[in-house]
């Protein structure tokens, strides 16, 4: 279960509202091709990515188990959630595979927003998985008009903290993020701000 982000800014209700309707009326087409919305007719396709632990063991936002039965609800849950403005589950669809997949949690009333995502174990460590997350976090600030975005990953995610490092993220400590199955995860946890993004040195 995703957790706002520990920095808590004040946001009006016309901020809210805005985000929510940006989350709602999202064009996927301005995040790059082949993004498409989860939808129950692609479980199978994203089960068969979830299915390798390589992409969803370091994840703590995933049903556990995965099966398709639990795909199928997430992406439910999903979308009751991107009907009220606070969620996106992305799928990168190639020839009718899932190649990876972005969820975004929106806190509208935090003006904030959590990424989480994975890509299919042959395109790991190549390269794409920095660029995409780059690109994917200035979508969210720009499309989603949010002011603060925050990120996890296990103490042990090599990959990831380079990545997010990289991207200029704040470190700030710790925090426990809870399984979908009730344990917990100790994670890493970073920040940034529209501000930061804006202004930092790629
Ligand atoms: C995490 C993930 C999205 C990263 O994408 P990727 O394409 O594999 O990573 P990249 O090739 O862009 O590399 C990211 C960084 O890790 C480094 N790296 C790549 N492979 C590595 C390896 N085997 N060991 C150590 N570092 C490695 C890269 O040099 C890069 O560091 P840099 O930015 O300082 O140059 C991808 O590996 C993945 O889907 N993993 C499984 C799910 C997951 O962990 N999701 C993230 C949860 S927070």
């Amino acid at each position: 279960m995703a957790a706002p982000p520990k920095t808590v800014l004040h946001v009006s209700a016309e901020e809210e509202q805005a985000i929510r309707e940006a989350v709602r009326t999202a064009d996927l087409t301005t995040l790059g091709t082949g993004r498409a919305l989860a939808t129950e007719a692609l479980a199978e396709a994203t089960l068969d990515l979830l299915a390798d632990p390589a992409v969803s063991e370091p994840i703590y936002a995933l049903p556990k188990p995965v099966t398709l039965a639990s795909v199928k609800a997430w992406i439910r849950e999903c979308e009751d959630a991107r009907t009220r403005g606070e969620c996106l589950l992305i799928l990168n669809t190639h020839d009718g595979h899932v190649m990876g997949y972005s969820k975004i949690t929106v806190w509208p009333d935090r003006s904030a927003a959590e990424l989480g995502g994975a890509l299919r174990a042959s395109l790991q460590s190549a390269g794409a998985g920095g660029a995409g997350a780059a690109h994917t976090i200035g979508w969210i600030f720009a499309a989603l008009g949010v002011r603060m975005i925050c990120l996890t990953a296990a103490l042990d995610n090599v990959r990831s903290a380079k990545l997010i490092d990289r991207m200029g993220f704040r470190r700030m400590g710790e925090r426990d993020a809870i399984r979908a199955d009730g344990t917990i995860r100790r994670s890493l946890y970073w920040e940034m701000t529209a501000d930061e993004w804006c202004t930092r040195k790629p």
